[in-house]
């Protein structure tokens, strides 16, 4: 069934067929069913999890298929990134698949509906066992970045499970310049005081790129304890290109997901688990593709995992699969649940 859809969707440009599966999720009478196991289910930052699996930001930029993605048995889904206003993004085409590869090239730049619309489409939510993170960025255009990230949280955060500050795009001009030490502190410090009054605290990430040298990831880290921010997503896409790429790969702008990030993504995860030794919540993203994949982040010291590229190139059974292929890996290394499994490979 797969196969056959993703036949068809390849016959699109692949915005296209993006759009044709968010409405196929949205409107389908038939989806696959959820796969459960105990033992995948785990707590992590005080929220229920049935499963460690998670749609990643920038597939549901606009929170319109979050309870379809949790009753196809994602354990959680990150929705976003909503800006405060509604904006097109950079010119078309601007995504870019090459399948051979399983990886994607994408300089969207934050195309989304903004946060009124975004957040009337979270009230129609209907499945409380998924949790439903919100991943928050600026308008392009915007005068004063901080001002957006403060105002947005504040705008997004009763409805949210989860808040992730999105300073990594490489689509959005002196976006990634926060993940600076002076910066990203001023960032931090403005959003954290804008919180004080909420009498629920909610678990924030920051979701870092993975392009930086490694002292700066140093930085970050003591950035995030110091204002006792959750954790961080390691990672978003790569504005890099490893030598042995097509030069078709090599040449397109915009930010790389998909198998060629892996590694990478696994050697900054790597580096933050070692520095931070659990005090930290890691969610490790990039270039999963199975539940082996994903199995390797959880034992670098993810406490859970995303996937978005390899879903748009297998479809949407590769959520079970993956749960299935991590029940087995647990089970053949003795651990009698995920969480048992967490940073175990460090
Ligand atoms: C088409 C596309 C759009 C994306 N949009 C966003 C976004 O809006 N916000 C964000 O934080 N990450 C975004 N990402 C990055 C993913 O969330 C993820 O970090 C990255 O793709 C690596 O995971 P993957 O290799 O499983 O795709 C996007 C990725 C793709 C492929």
């Amino acid at each position: 069934m797969d196969k056959i859809l993703i036949n068809l969707l390849r016959q699109f440009n692949p915005e296209t067929a993006h759009n044709i599966s968010i409405k196929l999720l949205k409107y389908s009478p038939i989806l696959p069913k959820a796969y459960k196991d105990k033992s995948l289910a785990l707590n992590v930052a005080g929220l229920k999890f049935i499963n460690p699996i998670g749609m990643a930001a920038g597939f549901d930029k606009n929170a319109e298929v979050f309870n379809s993605l949790a009753k196809i048995g994602f354990g959680f889904t990150e929705c976003g990134t909503v800006t405060p206003k509604p904006q097109y993004g950079n010119p078309k085409p601007r995504v870019f698949r090459y399948v051979n590869d399983e990886a994607i090239i994408n300089r969207l730049g934050f195309n989304n509906k903004g946060a009124i619309n975004f957040l009337s489409n979270v009230s129609k939510r209907n499945n409380f066992e998924s949790p439903l993170g919100i991943n928050i960025g600026p308008n392009k255009d915007s005068k004063n970045f901080i001002d957006d990230y403060v105002n947005l949280i504040n705008h997004v955060y009763d409805c949210a499970d989860y808040i992730t500050i999105n300073i990594s795009s490489p689509n959005t001009e002196n976006l990634r310049k926060l993940q600076n030490k002076n910066e990203l502190e001023e960032l931090i410090k403005a959003i954290v005081g804008s919180l004080q009054d909420k009498e629920k605290h909610k678990p924030i990430f920051i979701k870092i790129n993975p392009d930086e040298d490694k002292e700066s990831y140093k930085d970050i880290i003591s950035l995030v304890s110091k204002y006792s921010i959750s954790g961080l997503i390691i990672s978003n896409t790569t504005v890099q290109r490893e030598n042995n790429l097509p030069s078709e790969i090599q040449n397109e702008i915009g930010g790389l997901s998909g198998k060629p990030l892996f590694n990478q993504a696994n050697e900054i995860l790597k580096l933050v688990y070692r520095e931070t030794q659990g005090s930290i919540i890691l969610i490790g993203v990039g270039g999963v593709s199975s539940g082996y994949d994903a199995y390797q982040k959880i034992k670098l010291g993810a406490s859970l995992v995303q996937i978005y590229s390899a879903f748009a190139f297998q479809g949407p059974s590769l959520v079970n699969r993956i749960n299935k292929e991590l029940v087995q890996l647990i089970k053949k290394d003795g651990f009698n649940s995920i969480a048992e499994a967490i940073g175990s490979g460090a």
